[in-house]
């Protein structure tokens, strides 16, 4: 399979020198991708900026900094790919106006114009096809219901649900503690694991997937 994954955060620049942007380390879409790659898949990993070294035995290796460069380079992928993992925590919102040179203090305006930003996987919807679309959804509270949604909103085959305030789960550490939501099957809640070890199940979890698309 041909495996599109995205991974860490965005950047959503004021000025040249300050961002917005989120806890994202990349663990868990550099993990996606290395587990693809071990299962034989062709893997392109489009990464925000992480301080971990890409995966060896990818396909392609794209750069990227904010929403706006995330969106074009899937949109150029997306054809060459079976599969998108948006593992990526897209910033939802972005300055409405960014400088070009420094803003000195004394001039930074009290408050901040924002504008959202495009949410990717719905813009990538219309170009899905036969495509398997694979969405996470990091949440606070209200997990699964919220995941639920997103999947139905987002037209998705399988979200992978996480509550990030729970111990060993979610931004910064090695393990997570997920649930898998596709649509017309029940939830399959699975054990605080490594991330190592969630990515390997999510790429057999999407190999079973393709499989049962094929005629
Ligand atoms: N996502 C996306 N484009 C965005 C925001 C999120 O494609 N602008 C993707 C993420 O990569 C993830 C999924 O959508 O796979 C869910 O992301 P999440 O941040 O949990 O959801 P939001 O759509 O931002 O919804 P909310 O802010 O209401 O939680």
């Amino acid at each position: 399979m041909r495996l599109l994954v995205s991974a860490g955060p965005t950047r959503e620049f004021l000025d040249p020198v300050r961002f917005l942007s989120n806890r994202s380390t990349g663990r868990m879409g550099y993990a996606v991708a290395a587990a693809g790659v071990a299962a034989g898949h062709a893997v392109t990993l489009v990464s925000g900026p992480v301080a971990l070294p890409p995966p060896p035995g990818l396909a392609a290796f794209v750069p990227i900094v904010s929403a706006r460069d995330l969106l074009a380079a899937l949109r150029d992928r997306l054809p060459d790919a079976d599969a998108l993992v948006m593992t990526a925590a897209v910033a939802d919102f972005r300055p409405a106006d960014a400088a070009p040179l420094k803003i000195h203090k004394g001039d930074m305006p009290a408050e901040l114009r924002l504008v959202r930003n495009p949410d990717i996987l719905e813009a990538l919807r219309p170009l899905k096809g036969a495509r398997l679309f694979v969405g996470f959804a990091a949440e606070t509270d209200a997990v699964l219901e919220s995941a639920a949604a997103k999947l139905a909103r987002k037209g998705l085959d399988l979200i992978v649900a996480n509550d990030v305030t729970r111990p060993g789960a979610g931004f910064e550490v090695d393990t997570n503690v997920v649930t898998f939501l596709a649509p017309d099957r029940a939830p399959e809640a699975l054990p605080l694991l490594s991330k190592t070890e969630v990515a390997r199940r999510l790429v057999a979890r999407i190999e079973a997937l393709a499989a049962a698309r094929r005629p």
